[in-house]
């Protein structure tokens, strides 16, 4: 059986003195019977990182870049990263690829840069609502995929793929289970395809999640845990969702 993972998704959110009570809340409550980690805005991986270190809690990012370094203005290396410990790194979520026009290939470029330094990439992909409405849902997920398992090649089987429907980002609309795990078993059936470590990998849910809807998306065949957003920017609201997955 997979191991579930919870990772929160900060987003720009955080100051040093919500920081502290977060994640104290975090580790006071643990252990957890799942992977947890947070991924918190580059400013801030340091505390975190100190904070964490001797906890069972692991950290990541929300994005890196997918040069190892050079004239980039405001880009962040995964080799910086590394130098905070880092575990994670978001990549590709739809806040990205929406308002800073992050396209599949610069996704999976990204992803290939974070597996060369070690750090596990969350790769992010979802439809919009039209395209949903449009009979898309697949093709496009699809397409996001591919992209990255065609440029990870045989290190694909070491990313974690994390489905979130753009629709139900921030809405408090999530995905049906049902919804969610026809998508899930559709990105499973394509890792399947391309390495032969697909039914060890994680494949996260993220979109709307809070304690009373994630033990019964949790409990799908292909859901292995989640990406929270705004739940995760409230311990007790966290804790519960790491509590429902295991
Ligand atoms: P919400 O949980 O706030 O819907 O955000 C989901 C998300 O975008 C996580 O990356």
């Amino acid at each position: 059986m997979r191991r579930k993972l919870v990772a929160g998704n900060w987003k720009m959110h955080g100051s040093h003195t919500t920081n502290a009570e977060l994640l104290s809340g975090i580790i006071g409550s643990g252990p957890y019977g799942c992977d947890v980690a947070v991924c918190v805005p580059f400013p801030y991986l340091s505390e975190t990182a100190v904070t964490l270190a001797r906890s069972q809690i692991r950290w990541g990012a929300q994005d890196c870049s997918k040069h190892e370094q050079g004239a980039y203005t405001g880009e962040v290396s995964v080799g910086m990263l590394v130098e905070f410990g880092c575990r994670y790194v978001i990549v590709g979520h739809s806040e990205r690829r929406q308002f800073h026009a992050e396209g599949d290939q610069l996704v999976a470029d990204k992803a290939k840069a974070a597996l060369s330094r070690g750090v596990t990439p969350i790769v992010c992909v979802g439809e919009t609502l039209a395209q949903r409405e449009a009979g898309e849902t697949e093709s496009v997920v699809k397409r996001q995929l591919s992209a990255v398992i065609h440029t990870l090649g045989h290190c694909a089987g070491e990313m974690v793929v994390a489905y979130e429907p753009v629709w139900a980002i921030g809405t408090g609309r999530t995905a049906t289970p049902e919804q969610a795990q026809a998508v899930h078993a559709l990105l499973r059936a394509q890792l399947r395809a391309a390495t032969p470590q697909a039914d060890a990998m994680k494949i996260l849910y993220g979109g709307s999640v809070k304690p009373d809807n994630a033990s019964t998306l949790f409990g799908q065949a292909d859901i292995d845990g989640g990406l929270i957003g705004g739940a995760s920017l409230k311990a007790s609201d966290f804790v519960a969702i790491c509590r429902a997955a295991g």
